[in-house]
């Protein structure tokens, strides 16, 4: 299993481009199999979680041919309508083929993901919603089979709470649907627009994207299409904590600034200063003292859950005390422990984490749990005294396109070894 070595104590100077986001690109994957004709994306982030997506559509049936971080997706017929455990187990958005299968073929069998790292992570409101728009469910030996022979019938979900995915793979399914679908309390994400962008450009008939209400008019079919994926604003995110945490010059290139804005005005109450040169540019600068800044982590636009790690590491460097509240995942604090075996000074009491800083970390041994946890433990590494090895950095290229590379091209001191 390969390993990070990091040498704390360099400030980031310089440059680095964001990649394609991979929350984006998983489900516009999936979308291609809503269609018999060819379906090309550029900007794929080259991450393992992208791999096993496209994995598992050459299993369902998919021809998929990778070329300079573009996919060409070719689903003339649909093989095998179902993800098998092994994916599911090792990638739980493998779930958002779920609603593309139902629509295309009437039917799907997909196993149930279980428990993950940070939390159970149920299924349960993309189930619901297939069912609302009439389809038959079943569940057996951990699989969920899904029956629409006739077709799936447009009609209104009502989600009780918002789901990223959920949203995703029920817009999916909503595309072929016979007449009106809408989804209520949807969920808001860049991702859940980069998708509906994406299959209007099908020649679905989409309203409402971004906002809590969607509205679908289904269509017969759906035409192949040619899309770009949105910058990933989580690594964006990630990388402008690097500039911070280690008192850099850091400009961070291709992103959406507007999707990190929860972030930036943090960072800016911290005491970091955050420019925006032009409309796809910011730029970092850590101004040597940090004030602690509390953050509650909540759906988009709020505080994204996907960097409240990566800010942990960085509130154990400012001065004062941090109250982090986690709203959305009930387990997403493994990374706590191993920032307070560098020497972070955080308790952590059900959602809630306190962290009093600054204190100085110092390297050492970790394992990294998943993969914002992992982003979180490089983080720190950056500014602490000596060595830090980071263990199962296969959770980090789960997410992040050769990270390594991109940091040591900063300045950062960072090797992989195997
Ligand atoms: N939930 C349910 N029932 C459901 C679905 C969700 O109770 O049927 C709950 C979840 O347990 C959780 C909350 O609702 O407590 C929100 O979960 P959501 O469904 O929004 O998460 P997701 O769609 O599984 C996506 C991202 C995650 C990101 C979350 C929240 C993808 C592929 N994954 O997951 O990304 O943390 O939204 O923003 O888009 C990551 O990239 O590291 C990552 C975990």
């Amino acid at each position: 299993m390969d390993k990070f070595v990091i040498t704390g104590g360099t400030a980031l100077q310089g440059e680095v481009t964001t990649s394609g986001s991979k929350n984006s690109a998983l489900p516009a994957l999936a979308a291609a199999l809503l269609t018999e004709e060819p379906v090309v994306l550029h900007r794929v982030p080259r991450v393992r979680d992208i791999r096993t997506m496209e994995r598992l559509l050459v299993d369902i049936g998919a021809k998929v041919d990778v070329e300079n971080g573009s996919v060409r997706l070719h689903t003339e017929r649909i093989v095998s309508p179902e993800a098998p455990y092994e994916l599911v187990k090792t990638m739980r958005a493998s779930s958002l083929v779920l609603g593309p299968l139902v629509a295309r073929c009437g039917r799907a069998r997909v196993s149930l993901p279980g428990g993950c790292a940070i939390g159970a992570r149920p299924i349960n409101l993309h189930i619901f919603g297939l069912e609302q728009l009439g389809a038959r469910i079943h569940q057996a030996h951990g699989y969920i089979e899904a029956q629409a022979p006739d077709g799936l019938r447009g009609n209104t979900v009502n989600f009780d709470r918002i789901t990223v995915t959920g949203t995703e793979d029920l817009m999916m399914a909503a595309v072929l649907a016979k007449g009106e679908t809408i989804l209520r309390n949807a969920a808001r994400e860049p991702e859940v627009v980069d998708l509906a962008d994406m299959l209007i450009r099908m020649g679905a008939r989409i309203e409402g994207a971004g906002t809590s209400k969607i509205r679908v008019q289904g269509v017969e079919r759906l035409a192949g299409v040619e899309h770009t994926i949105i910058p990933d604003r989580i690594e964006a995110g990630t990388f402008l904590v690097a500039g911070a945490i280690t008192g850099g010059d850091l400009t961070v290139a291709a992103c959406n600034p507007e999707h990190v804005s929860a972030l930036v005005s943090k960072l800016q109450q911290a005491g970091v200063e955050v420019t925006q040169p032009d409309a796809t540019t910011l730029r970092v600068r850590g101004r040597g003292h940090l004030r602690s800044v509390d953050i509650t982590t909540e759906e988009y636009p709020g505080f994204a859950t996907d960097l409240q790690a990566q800010y942990m590491a960085l509130m154990t460097q400012a001065e004062g005390i941090a109250l982090i509240v986690e709203t959305i995942f009930e387990n997403r604090y493994m990374h706590a422990s191993e920032l307070v075996r560098m020497g972070a000074n955080i308790r952590i009491d059900g959602k809630q984490a306190i962290v009093a800083g600054p204190r100085q970390l110092t390297g050492a041994g970790v394992i990294a749990s998943d993969l914002r946890a992992s982003a979180s433990l490089v983080l720190a590494a950056l500014v602490a005294k000596g060595e830090t090895v980071i263990d199962r950095v296969y959770h980090i290229d789960r997410g992040y396109e050769k990270i390594e590379a991109k940091l040591a091209a900063t300045g950062a001191r960072i090797r992989r070894v195997e």
